[in-house]
């Protein structure tokens, strides 16, 4: 009789056939390609990070700001560690609260110029969690083509129904707004400050707009844009001077511009009270460590104080744009904020170019389907304030040289094995 763990393993593989993406890392492997995921950094990724002992140019890490191991906030955390420990040992709804989360929650709401907030501890968990509890069946939420994959998930949760506009097409988000929102109680419009993959921006004015129009909600998730958009950091509201009451959820991660862990929404009293009493991610979790909401409050501090990170991160991330562009290289619609893609379209084409740039000290994740559609894989760049002129230029010049290498080992694997090789 077959044992009990080869048939749980036997499910389990019969499960993974499905996943294309497992598929793909088997058959890259093939191609002599190795896996560019799950490397080991061997100290805080900043603008170079060390891996197996190699210094490289790095171009995958969120510390946009340049803020993660400031002196301030290792002093900061050491201190609150000795106090309150690494951990906050239960919901706070039941374990009690630490000043630390009630500092951080009072420094946002008052940066987003709005009542309150509430913080989780996760980004992925709050856009989850906090859909997923407001909404409900007889409701209607509009997402943007490209949003993020906890906001999808959200939606998913809430059960309700789910409409897709076309990416930042606001005239496509309008006609689906005059079809279908009658239909429904409650209804939110879900979009991003600054879109992970693309690094584009929404016509926030227009949305706004509609969402009056149309009597719906507005979740705008700043995760890419929150301390990167806007003179002083504010944002996507602050790009585009809109009066921040006009936003239902000011959404955001703590986990990039301020260098932490965790999610917050900020919004009205009544909303955040709603949610602190009931959103399960919330009350059903552990409250977020005080040594995170410290580091991500001191963060928060530096970012105010030094608004020339900001300016210096805008500069680099346009200077990247435009030599990216002078090159011939595709960037798609990016804007030249922090995130800036550069489009390769194959994804093995792709996968050999990170790997060859790795080769050359440059260390930049090639993305590709299902996170990005198909025929659009890119290596996606995070730039960050502590780039120097000299790192872009190093990487840009690399992949106009790699680039054609990359492509003829594909086109000769293509050949050699017409049978087994699937296009992606
Ligand atoms: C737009 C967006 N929202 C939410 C998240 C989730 O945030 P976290 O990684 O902090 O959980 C991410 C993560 O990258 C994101 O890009």
């Amino acid at each position: 009789m077959e044992n009990k763990d080869q048939s749980a393993n036997s499910t389990f593989n019969h499960m993974r056939s499905k996943l294309s993406f497992g598929r793909m890392v088997d058959m890259a492997a093939e191609m002599g390609m190795d896996n560019p995921l799950f490397r080991c950094h061997e100290r805080a990724a900043k603008a170079t990070t060390l891996i197996e002992g190699r210094e490289y140019i790095n171009f995958s890490t969120y510390d946009y700001l340049d803020i993660n191991t400031h002196p301030e906030i290792t002093e900061a955390v050491t201190a609150t560690a000795k106090v309150y420990g690494t951990s906050a040992g239960a919901s706070r709804l039941v374990g009690g609260e630490r000043p630390q989360h009630r500092l951080l929650e009072k420094a946002l709401a008052d940066f987003y110029e709005v009542e309150d907030c509430i913080i989780y501890v996760s980004g992925h968990a709050t856009n989850v969690s906090t859909l997923g509890y407001l909404f409900g069946k007889r409701d209607v939420i509009f997402q943007d083509g490209l949003a993020h994959n906890s906001l999808l998930q959200g939606a998913r949760l809430a059960g309700a129904a789910r409409f897709t506009y076309a990416h930042n097409d606001c005239d496509a988000l309008e006609k689906m707004l005059a079809e279908k929102r009658h239909e429904f109680k409650h209804a939110i419009i879900v979009t991003e400050g600054l879109f992970s993959m693309d690094g584009n921006i929404p016509d926030l004015p227009r949305i706004i707009a509609l969402k009056k129009r149309y009597n719906c909600m507005l979740l705008v998730d700043e995760a890419h844009s929150f301390g990167i958009l806007g003179q002083t950091g504010r944002g996507v509201r602050e790009y585009f001077g809109i009066n921040p009451r006009d936003v239902d959820m000011w959404m955001s991660t703590m986990s990039k511009t301020l260098c932490g862990c965790g999610g917050f929404i900020c919004g009205s009293h009544e909303l955040i009270d709603f949610l602190k009493y009931g959103s399960p991610g919330f009350v059903y979790s552990v409250g977020m460590p005080p040594v995170i909401a410290q580091a991500c409050l001191t963060a928060l501090d530096i970012l105010k104080r030094e608004p020339e990170r900001v300016h210096k991160l805008q500069k680099i991330s346009q200077f990247f744009l435009h030599y990216a562009q002078s090159k011939g290289l595709d960037t798609g619609q990016a804007q030249g904020y922090a995130v800036v893609p550069v489009i390769i379209g194959n994804s093995w084409v792709t996968g050999f170019l990170s790997q060859a740039l790795f080769k050359r000290g440059i260390y930049v994740m090639p993305i590709s389907f299902p996170a990005v559609k198909e025929g659009t894989a890119r290596l996606r760049f995070f730039i960050s304030a502590a780039h120097e002129e000299e790192h872009v230029i190093k990487a840009i010049d690399a992949i106009i040289e790699e680039r054609p290498n990359a492509e003829a080992i594909v086109d000769k694997y293509k050949q050699e094995h017409p049978d087994v090789f699937t296009d992606y």
